[in-house]
């Protein structure tokens, strides 16, 4: 793609990658169904038979909990003539049934039920087809992808960092979905970036020494990495602190930071909010940002997580997922307040869809020119960098 080529260094990207419709259909193909993304987790689907659709574009995906420890991610296509088979967003039986004639397929996606197709039909070479899933800590990410990248590789880089939290054994507090008027990328930029923190979330950066780090809170990060053990985390997981991503669209990243004036977790006043998870045995005074494929993201607190992931719902709306995690065991009024919970995330992704529609807007404009980006927008960069380069790669 000769746009692709010819995007300068560290610098924003031309209109068209956000607003045309080629180009959008490539992002599509491209990423969206080459990537693992983030569906939802175990916690969703407790018993066997449980399951809820996973939507993107013209895909609907039944994620279902076929056995105590399996999932399967089947297509919601009936493989009589096409119809959706399961229609509302969550449900559980043993039996999918199709509403359109009845055929019916068990929680591997085998026909089990067909009437009147006479003799010879032979349900057994029938079933709905399947997507790849895998389950990581209890998040569940699928890939629409034939041979999608190795998800062993993500497993086994973040399995020394994950495992104090134990999110398998965590439960969703909160989920909710927040549409934003702009296109996928505006909205992935924007995440990538703490630049637009001090300005644009008082709340935030009240707390997270990310929207301040610079030499004068490099005593923080020393901090934070010398109370690490605290939550878990030797020596070799401290030190990932520094290491942002190689590259943006790599497998995972995992980077800490120190949260600041006292902050324990990411709370209205900073104090705690939910039993510790996991392993955890004390609050460290840091947070963890990870990224998992190239469109979710988590945010690890020592007592809850939140898991965000940006799909397009079309060329200029987006929509950001987020899931809220405490421990599996805690129950809602006693451990915790689900509103003070989502508090500080929900107040800060409402002050991002602001600034990214107005990002859109100015987009949008026949002035706009791309400009150059910031010593604070290094992961954009890196962003925007990963995304030419596919455009380009992919051509070849
Ligand atoms: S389309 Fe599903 S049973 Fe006919
Ligand atoms: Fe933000």
């Amino acid at each position: 793609m000769r746009l692709a080529a010819a995007q300068p260094e560290r610098s924003a990207l031309p209109q068209a990658f956000y607003r045309d419709p080629d180009i959008y259909r490539q992002d599509i193909e491209r990423i969206f169904l080459n990537s693992w993304l983030y569906a939802g987790h175990q916690s969703e689907v407790p018993n066997v038979g449980d399951w809820f659709l996973f939507e993107f574009d013209q895909e609907s995906v039944i994620i279902v909990r076929s056995a105590e420890e399996e999932f399967n991610a089947l297509v919601n296509v009936c493989r009589h003539r096409g119809s959706r088979v399961c229609v509302e967003s969550k449900g559980c039986s043993k039996l999918l049934r199709c509403r359109y004639h009845g055929w019916s397929y068990d929680l591997q996606g085998q026909l089990r039920a067909a009437a009147h197709m006479g003799d010879s039909f032979d349900k057994s070479q029938i079933s709905l087809k399947k997507i790849h899933l895998a389950v990581l800590d209890g998040m569940i990410f699928v890939n629409f992808a034939e041979r999608p990248a190795d998800f062993n590789m993500i497993r086994e880089g973040l399995a020394d960092c994950l495992e104090p939290y134990d999110l398998a054994n965590a439960k969703v507090a909160h989920r909710e979905s927040y549409p934003i008027a702009a296109n996928w990328k505006l909205a992935v930029e924007n995440y990538a970036e703490c630049y637009h923190c001090a300005p644009a979330h008082p709340e935030y950066s009240m707390g997270h020494g990310l929207a301040h780090a610079d030499s004068r809170t490099e005593h923080l990060y020393q901090q934070v990495m010398s109370r690490a053990g605290a939550c878990g985390l030797g020596d070799q997981e401290v030190n990932y602190m520094y290491l942002a991503a190689p590259a943006f669209g790599a497998d995972y990243a995992f980077e800490r930071y120190p949260l600041i004036r006292d902050h324990i977790t990411g709370s209205e006043d900073g104090s705690a909010l939910a039993p510790l998870l996991g392993t955890i045995t004390d609050y460290d005074g840091g947070a963890t940002d990870l990224q998992v494929g190239p469109v979710t993201f988590a945010l690890l607190y020592c007592d809850h997580v939140v898991i965000y992931r940006f799909t397009p719902l079309s060329i200029d709306t987006a929509d950001c997922d987020i899931t809220w995690l405490v421990r599996g065991d805690a129950e809602e009024g006693r451990d915790y307040d689900r509103e003070k919970l989502t508090w500080l995330w929900d107040v800060t992704t409402h002050a991002d869809k602001t600034i990214i529609e107005r990002n859109q807007q100015g987009v949008n404009s026949r002035y706009y020119v791309p400009g150059p980006l910031s010593e604070w927008e290094d992961y954009t960069w890196k962003f925007l960098a990963w995304y030419t380069d596919l455009m380009q790669t992919l051509d070849e």
